[in-house]
């Protein structure tokens, strides 16, 4: 009787197993890279929104409490936006993840941050007018990658405020809403 229940319970674990094993795969065959591309956007943009209106735009711009600063560390302020995602971005490349990621501008504050493929300069030029995702494929040193380009826009005062006053700004003009940048993202194919 008890061996008969094991068995049971050891083919109905094994048909979970099963059961698992093809959902996961048919999930993945399921998605298409502008899928990952999109999801993993998704997360960045939620997160990098959250920590401008909850943290920066908050403490710095409506309560006044703690300024965010390039030299966060010597200022004892907050990290800026773009540094979170830099940051964020460094530790996903050291962790050896098969896709990276960069934020860009074609009004770059910091000249590393402008476009230094074709297909970015072209995607920076398509985002800041049609205000959508740009996708295309390009091969970087002998590897092809799906390449999406994501538009970055203001979504809180203390990105226009903060750009529009920085000295090494080439422009002074943002508006709520208005793409300043991209976020570009890359999958090896
Ligand atoms: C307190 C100042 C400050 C705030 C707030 C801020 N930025 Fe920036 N931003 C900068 C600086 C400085 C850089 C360059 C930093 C670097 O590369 O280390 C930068 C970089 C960028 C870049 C990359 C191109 C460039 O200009 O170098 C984009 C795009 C961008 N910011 C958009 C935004 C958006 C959108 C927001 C709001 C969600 C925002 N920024 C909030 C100061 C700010």
């Amino acid at each position: 009787m008890e061996k008969r229940i094991k068995h049971a319970l050891r083919l109905s674990a094994a048909a979970l197993g099963v059961a698992c094993l093809s959902g996961a795969a048919s999930a993945a065959d399921g998605w298409s890279y502008k899928d990952i591309a999109d999801a993993l956007h998704s997360v960045m943009e939620s997160d990098r929104t959250v920590y401008t209106r909850l943290i920066v735009n908050r403490l710095q711009n409506q309560e006044k409490v703690i300024k965010a600063s390039e030299h966060w560390k010597d200022d004892k302020a907050l990290v800026l936006p773009a540094q979170m995602f830099r940051y964020g971005a460094e530790m996903v490349a050291e962790k050896g993840a098969k896709f990276s990621y960069s934020l860009i501008s074609e009004w770059p504050v910091n000249k590393q941050n402008a476009a230094k493929t074709e297909v970015e300069s072209a995607g920076l030029k398509a985002i800041a007018e049609t205000k959508a995702p740009y996708y295309t494929e390009e091969t970087l040193g002998g590897q092809k990658y799906f390449t999406a380009v994501y538009p970055d826009k203001a979504v809180a005062k203390a990105c226009i405020s903060c750009h529009n006053a920085h000295k090494d700004s080439p422009r002074d003009d943002f508006k709520m809403g208005e793409v300043m940048g991209g976020v570009v993202l890359r999958l090896p194919m």
